[in-house]
């Protein structure tokens, strides 16, 4: 049968949906170009916020009628809304074939089958403490990075998040699976890795920790770049920023989320650092790595918070001067600690918060940009631009999207840009000269 796989949320969903469609391929299924000629359609879905979820429901109504059209199509809910909602689902959503939570995905090739002899709901949200499918091979779309989980669930249990209910346990893959994978992945042609998880940085698999994962990662040849998202700043050590500089292909970029610039809130969401801590971190980092770029999340409007406490969260981001922030309301989770405060901020004043910090931000981005105006700098070359299709966009080591035009490059040739200007969040420049040969060519000389 052809599948299709919508996904929604953080860049572990698209990890998962590539792991699923590693397993459909393996058991026979074939993935189909559009929603529209697929037999089985799955929703990899987000339980991050309301709005997510909104989406989400709003998206499988309009599944509706075509299941009324052809009864035999199997629709799934696959990911973080499995578990809170797998009774909701079934009772407002009667045409959705399949609720499985994110540690039930081994089955699925089994279940499509049941589900197709039987026409039972099939319903899995059992969460697993062992569950890191490692010996499985994600399907990647042809592309320049390939994500790679590393680790599942999470422990840290922030008092807004739904994450450790939706994902439960943290639990680390073994070393040699995630080795194994990412050679793999360079075999496909791959340069970029992006290792992920809700933690990485308290990763730990027999003793191993994360440096030295990171280590064996960049041992891997033809791995020229090597990304991991999200770093807890509890969990960042020495080691970790020794090993950055070590390690030419590991990129000078770090997303250090901060979520807010007040102790009294920090510890209200169980952040388990201060204000002052995070500031160092940062100092730190900066002092070991120069070049190193930083970006953030934050939530405004976290139940309690009164305005001077969101003026400290301004007072941290105009003085660590972030590269990018992604900026948040607080959205109520149902079963989360926050959810109980009696205290949650009116959302005008949240949306009035929100406003202000992304224009502080703004004029931050803007200013740390214009330092690149007059550098050249090395890009990866990644995509087409959106505005123009005589151009590349490629992202520095640093994470920074710059657009030129294309000249002779070609997509996954390092190339050296000189910057002209910036505008908004991108950088234009221009080519000088090719840095090397083309990852194609470096791939073929190495394999
Ligand atoms: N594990 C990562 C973040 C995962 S979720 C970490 O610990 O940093 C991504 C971001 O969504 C969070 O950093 C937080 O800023 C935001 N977020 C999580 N729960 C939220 C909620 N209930 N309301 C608003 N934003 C939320
Ligand atoms: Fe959520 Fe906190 Fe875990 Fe991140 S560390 S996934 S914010 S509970
Ligand atoms: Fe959303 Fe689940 Fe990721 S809740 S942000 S898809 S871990």
């Amino acid at each position: 049968m052809r599948y299709f796989i919508e996904t929604y949320g953080c860049q572990m969903n698209v990890a998962d949906s590539e792991l699923v469609a590693g397993l459909l391929d393996g058991s026979g299924h074939r993935r189909a170009t559009r929603l529209e000629d697929a037999q089985i359609i799955l929703f990899n879905t987000c339980a991050i916020r309301e709005k997510a979820e909104k989406t989400i429901h709003n998206r499988l109504s309009q599944l509706a009628r075509l299941k009324e059209n052809d009864p035999s199509i199997l629709i799934g809910v696959l990911g973080c809304m499995a578990k809170h909602l797998s009774d909701d689902l079934l009772e407002s959503k009667p045409y959705v074939d399949m609720v499985l939570g994110p540690d039930s995905y081994r089955r699925l090739p089994q279940l499509v089958q049941d589900r197709k002899a039987e026409q039972e709901h099939i319903v899995d949200t059992r969460l697993s403490r062992f569950e890191v499918y490692d010996d499985m091979f994600p399907s990647r779309r042809e592309g320049v990075n390939a994500w790679t989980s590393i680790m599942r669930g999470c422990d840290k249990f922030c008092t807004f998040c739904v994450v450790p209910f939706t994902r439960g346990r943290e639990r680390s893959r073994s070393v040699a699976g995630i080795v194994a994978e990412v050679e793999e992945a360079v075999r496909q042609g791959f340069v970029e890795v992006t290792l992920l998880g809700q933690n990485v940085n308290s990763y730990q698999y027999e003793g191993t920790r994360f440096p030295d994962l990171l280590e064996s990662v960049a041992a891997v040849p033809g791995v020229r770049r090597i990304r991991y998202t999200s770093p807890h700043p509890s969990d960042m050590d020495d080691r970790l920023l020794d090993v950055m500089v070590a390690h030419d292909n590991i990129c000078e970029s770090i997303h250090l989320p901060l979520q807010a610039g007040s102790d009294r809130i920090l510890r209200r969401m169980n952040r388990s650092y201060t204000r002052s801590e995070y500031i160092r971190l940062v100092e730190r980092i900066r002092a070991v790595m120069p070049e190193c770029t930083i970006s953030t999340d934050i939530i405004v409007g976290f139940p309690g918070e009164q305005d001077v406490e969101f003026q400290e969260t301004l007072q941290v981001v105009e003085q660590l001067g972030f590269d990018s922030a992604f900026t948040f309301k607080y959205s109520i989770r149902p079963g989360t600690k926050a959810a109980e405060y009696e205290d949650q901020v009116p959302d005008e004043v949240k949306q009035e918060r929100l406003e202000q910090l992304i224009a502080v931000q703004k004029a931050i981005t803007l200013v740390r940009n214009r330092t690149y105006v007059g550098r050249e700098v090395e890009v990866l070359v990644e995509k087409e631009s959106k505005k123009s299709s005589l151009q590349w966009a490629g992202r520095t080591d640093g994470n920074k999207w710059v657009v030129f035009d294309k000249e002779s490059a070609r997509i996954k040739d390092f190339v050296k840009v000189h910057i002209d200007t910036s505008h908004g969040v991108a950088l234009q420049g221009h080519i000088i000269n090719a840095v090397d040969l083309s990852c194609q060519e470096a791939y073929h000389a190495v394999g």
